[in-house]
């Protein structure tokens, strides 16, 4: 008997691997016998032929069964394969971990990644022909023979790449910091979990954009934390939706990503940033400012920091140098009081003893040598190239398919459908024409938007790109 159920969350190809697993382990199937064929299987349980493929060729990855061309499935007679007493039942531990999977859609989208035959207009990052290696070449060379590797490492990070992101942030955003009150991380992802640890219980309701990047990361959700939407109109959050869900769920802490939002490319306008400053500073709740994007502006300032006009200290401040100098970098940091970064320290040791000190002095040479400052000019000019083509684009092919603003920033182009498809329908039939997108309902949208990446591709990958997703389209919409 199959006991397959189509409203559950859990993909029937794995309710029909998980069932088949638990059959061999009973003994009802045993070693070397000849499992149903797919065709067979799939009538018998009302499914696709290709959902019993799936479950298969998931056995078959674990060596639970094998498939012999000619000769059907079989019910491994490897020892490990099929002795119940024997063997590690990896899934149900993988399972009962606390730490949740990413979305179906990423996982997909991960897959996807891998075929580099596909145009990505999916990911986050800067393309890799973005990355400044010319630049960073000496600073590699500089460190290598730099006594710092091996004197005992300072665990809230570098001091002098502290001192040098105390300097940016004063020259740059009139932010008044020290050395002291900055955590270096490994990207700020490392400083966002710490938070979720170390600040938060299970239970704690946090307020964060809707649509946002951080829909994407089940982190909150294994963290056990109640997740409640702030919606972006064309000046970002409206603080009284704070205010509202202060009172009504007690919301312990704001995560926003006021300056070219990820994924709206929206920024928060100065006048409602000074108003969640003061309304959040009254209330006690602090806010989580991450800024990934600000120093990708292409049209106009970027407008200022929240932590600029933070006179409480209730402002977390997260930096990263994933967007200006590249994600595998892996340098973040947190500005924050001193007893909370002396907690997040403590949490990071228990870890993993502190972070490398190899790209904490790449950083450090790069960021004080003046060069840092000329490859943002140039990378600024050529993603500010790249967005327009794109808009050119959109704008002569896509009239019919799709709405959207013009970014004055950062890495995206948030579209609007006009005709919504299913988002699961929409990836596959894209992929199938050559092209990865990122559907909105990811990042916390409903379904009939996309997120597309105009940073990672050059200007004739980016027209090939996008002319799959017209031809896309086109076959979806009559
Ligand atoms: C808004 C936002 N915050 C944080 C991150 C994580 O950045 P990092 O690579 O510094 O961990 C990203 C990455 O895409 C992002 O878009």
């Amino acid at each position: 008997m199959w006991e397959i159920d189509k409203k559950s969350k859990q993909p029937i190809y794995r309710q029909i691997s998980d069932q088949l697993r638990e059959k061999i382990m009973k003994g009802e199937y045993t070693p070397g016998s000849v499992l149903p064929t797919e065709r067979k299987l799939a009538e018998q349980i009302g499914v696709n032929r290709s959902t019993v493929v799936h479950a298969y060729d998931e056995l078959t990855s674990i060596g639970l069964i094998e498939r012999k061309r000619g000769s059907g499935t079989k019910v491994s007679t490897q020892k490990w394969g099929i002795s119940p007493a024997g063997s590690t039942n990896w899934k149900a531990y993988v399972d009962s971990g606390s730490f949740l999977p990413p979305h179906p859609l990423i996982q997909k989208i991960h897959e996807l990644s891998h075929n580099k035959s596909l145009w990505n207009l999916a990911g986050g990052e800067l393309g890799p022909d973005l990355f400044p290696d010319s630049l960073l070449k000496p600073q590699y060379e500089k460190i290598l023979g730099a006594e710092e590797l091996f004197e005992d490492e300072d665990p809230q990070g570098y001091r002098p790449l502290r001192e040098t992101i105390s300097h940016h942030m004063k020259e740059v955003y009139h932010v008044d910091t020290t050395a002291d009150s900055i955590m270096i991380t490994s990207g700020a992802q490392q400083a966002i979990y710490l938070m979720t640890q170390c600040l938060l219980s299970p239970g704690d309701a946090i307020a964060i954009e809707a649509p946002s990047y951080y829909y994407s990361l089940p982190l909150f959700q294994s963290a056990g934390l109640r997740i409640f939407a702030l919606p972006i109109d064309e000046e970002g959050i409206n603080p009284e939706d704070v205010k509202v869900l202060y009172q009504k769920h007690r919301i312990k802490l704001v995560f926003l990503n006021p300056i070219f939002q990820n994924p709206t490319s929206v920024s928060l306008s100065e006048d409602r940033k000074k108003e969640l400053v003061d309304l959040c500073a009254s209330l006690s709740i602090p806010i989580v400012e991450d800024n990934p994007f600000s120093l990708l502006s292409y049209d106009e300032e970027s407008g200022s920091l929240m932590k600029s006009k933070d006179q409480t200290g209730n402002v977390l401040y997260l930096g990263s140098l994933s967007k200006t100098v590249g994600s595998n970098i892996r340098i973040g940091w947190l500005i924050a009081p001193k007893t909370v970064i002396q907690r997040l320290m403590d949490a990071r040791n228990q870890m993993d003893f502190g972070l490398s000190i190899f790209p904490q002095l790449v950083a450090d040479h790069f960021m004080s040598s003046g060069k840092y400052q000329e490859h943002v000019d140039r990378l600024v000019a050529e993603l500010k190239d790249r967005r327009d083509r794109a808009i050119e684009i959109l704008e002569r092919d896509f009239k019919d398919y799709v709405t959207f603003q013009t970014p004055h920033g950062g890495l995206y182009i948030w579209l609007r459908l006009k005709t919504p498809i299913q988002d699961s329908k929409l990836l596959h039939q894209a992929a199938n024409h050559g092209v990865i997108i990122m559907p909105g309902s990811v990042l916390g949208s409903s379904e009939g938007y996309i997120r597309l990446t105009f940073a990672r591709l050059a200007k004739d990958e980016l027209e090939a790109a996008l002319e799959a997703l017209r031809q896309t389209f086109h076959s979806l919409i009559k």
